[in-house]
């Protein structure tokens, strides 16, 4: 097979990786690449919507100030500033370039309210299909400029003298290729998958920050996991997101006994930031409890939140009863690789954007609706400073190594199943932690390290799938490690014992850096 060339290879298929790929292909040759269908991502699933500070009444130093609350601190306040002065601007260019949102009687558009948020701030579409309607329209606008490769996995990032200049893919025929440009862009999601009970697509499970880490580039902030208060809850299993939305609408939460369970909690009650309507939830479970979305309040429910309607439906959870089962889950990763505001990661060639990277704009807990701004702003950053940039010779592509099986298997014993990972991942690494559970699922994970620590002569016998969880195994361990080492509670990381928040830690910050492989 004939290698191929180009300007820039994108991997990821959300609003970050869209965006950027539609920023730069109005002057480069860009290809995406996407190990499931396009429109198979986190983005695609977002119901809530964009927080942007466009009301008369509201300021971007209103949501610099909430967002920093909700991150405990922990937030780079430097980025945190570019995502909400630039984010309103770069919000309308969208929109006057034919993307649309929710509407009011009188044409404006209509803003909902989210947990930690101090303003009415959140523009939606569709009511709950913020996302679909979003991914949609910017599918229309790139169709015939950027090349979508859909079923196609990334299993290494190939790199000569500390610098990335390509990558390799197996595709659903588990066909081998190589692919080279001078800027690659991980705009792959988090690690929400890495959980058994979680909002995120199945592919977003952590894979793609292994290989930027076996790459050579540094990860960050990987203990800080949120989990969102609502998902539905049917038959012990989590069928999809009940978005915060509906509290901003009047829901709230109750017990069996119908006791609020926010009330005395946090001044905000059932808005109160993320982690802490997940933990107040994660106790009442913990107790033998069940915990339900009060709708009662809610006006129109069905015409606002006709993603959630359906999802009931197709579960047999009744509406007209008014109470809705949940549970928290996973659902967004403050932690990723390490970047700067422009994408650079500590990789020459690599860059990474949206949830992907962690260039600080979070700290220890998102703010809700946060994230669709970050892929606004941050991918127009990205693809500015890329345009900006002298162009680079590109590297000579070396030989590829032909080797074809690698023994070594044949004495590593048997790869865990995936459910087996988010299990462990969920019990000891979820939304309250202890060094106890931490070490025992390092231990585990550790027993695994073989596989990651000799992937690269491995990779040939193994199919995408097994490569795949190889590198969940790997991050699971990076992530267990970060959350032993941060001896301290802030936001979404919670040690029961280290219940305290310590100054000490305060923007203190765990990077992880391995070269593993020497290509
Ligand atoms: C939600 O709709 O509750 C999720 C939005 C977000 O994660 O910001």
């Amino acid at each position: 097979m004939s290698p191929h060339y180009g300007d820039v290879i994108v991997v990821g298929s959300g609003l970050s990786a869209l965006l950027t790929a539609k920023h730069l292909s109005k002057h480069m040759n860009v290809m995406v690449f996407t190990k499931s269908d396009k429109y198979e991502n986190n983005s695609f699933l977002a119901q809530g919507g964009v927080a942007s500070a466009i009301a008369d009444t509201d300021t971007w130093q209103e949501h610099f100030h909430d967002t920093i609350l909700a991150g405990c601190n922990h937030n780079q306040q430097d980025t945190v500033e570019l995502l909400t002065k630039l984010g309103p601007g770069l919000l309308q260019e969208l929109i006057d370039e034919g993307l649309n949102f929710d509407k009011d009687e009188q044409g404006r558009i209509s803003l909902g309210m989210e947990g930690a948020h101090s303003h009415r701030r959140i523009l939606h579409a569709g009511g709950d299909q913020t996302g679909r309607r979003i991914m949609q329209w910017l599918h229309s606008q790139v169709s015939h400029s950027v090349h979508v490769v859909e079923q196609e996995t990334v299993v290494n990032i190939l790199t000569r003298d500390d610098r990335c200049y390509g990558i390799k893919t197996i595709n659903r025929f588990e066909e081998r290729k190589t692919y080279y440009a001078s800027h690659i862009i991980f705009a792959t999601g988090g690690a929400g998958a890495m959980y058994s009970y979680t909002s995120n697509d199945p592919s977003v499970n952590g894979m793609a920050l292994a290989l930027a880490h076996q790459a050579g580039a540094i990860l960050t902030d990987l203990e800080f996991m949120q989990f969102h208060p609502t998902m539905l809850h049917v038959n012990n299993l989590v069928v999809g997101l009940v978005s915060e939305a509906v509290r901003g609408e009047g829901a709230f939460l109750v017990n069996g006994h119908g006791k609020r369970i926010m009330q005395g909690i946090h001044p905000q009650e059932d808005l109160a930031p993320r982690d802490i309507v997940s933990r107040a939830i994660f106790h009442e479970l913990e107790q033998g409890g069940k915990v339900f979305l009060n709708i009662e309040n809610v006006m129109n429910f069905e015409e606002r939140f006709p993603t959630i309607s359906t999802m009931c439906r197709k579960h047999g959870i009744s509406i007209e009863k008014k109470l809705l089962p949940v549970v928290p889950g996973a659902h967004f990763f403050m932690g990723g690789i390490k970047t700067d505001a422009n994408g650079e990661t500590s990789l020459k060639g690599l860059y990474a954007v949206g949830e992907a990277a962690c260039n600080g704009v979070h700290g220890a807990n998102r703010l809700a609706s946060n994230s669709l701004l970050e892929a606004i702003v941050f991918s127009k950053l990205l693809a500015e400073h890329i345009l900006m940039k002298p162009k680079e010779n590109s590297l000579e592509p070396k030989e590829e190594k032909t080797s074809t099986h690698y023994e070594c298997t044949k004495t590593l014993g048997p790869l865990p199943a995936k459910r087996e990972l988010q299990a462990m991942m969920m019990k000891h690494a979820g939304i309250v932690r202890h060094a106890d559970g931490l070490q025992e699922l390092k231990r585990w994970v550790e027993t695994y390290e073989p596989y990651w620590q000799e992937l690269e002569r491995l990779e040939m016998s193994l199919s995408s799938e097994e490569i795949e969880r190889i590198l969940m195994l790997q991050i699971g361990h990076l992530i267990a490690s970060s959350a032993l080492k941060r001896e301290e509670s802030r936001g979404a990381h919670f040690r029961s014992d280290f219940p305290e928040l310590k100054k000490g830690w305060l923007q203190k910050r765990i990077d992880h850096q391995e070269k593993i492989k020497l290509l």
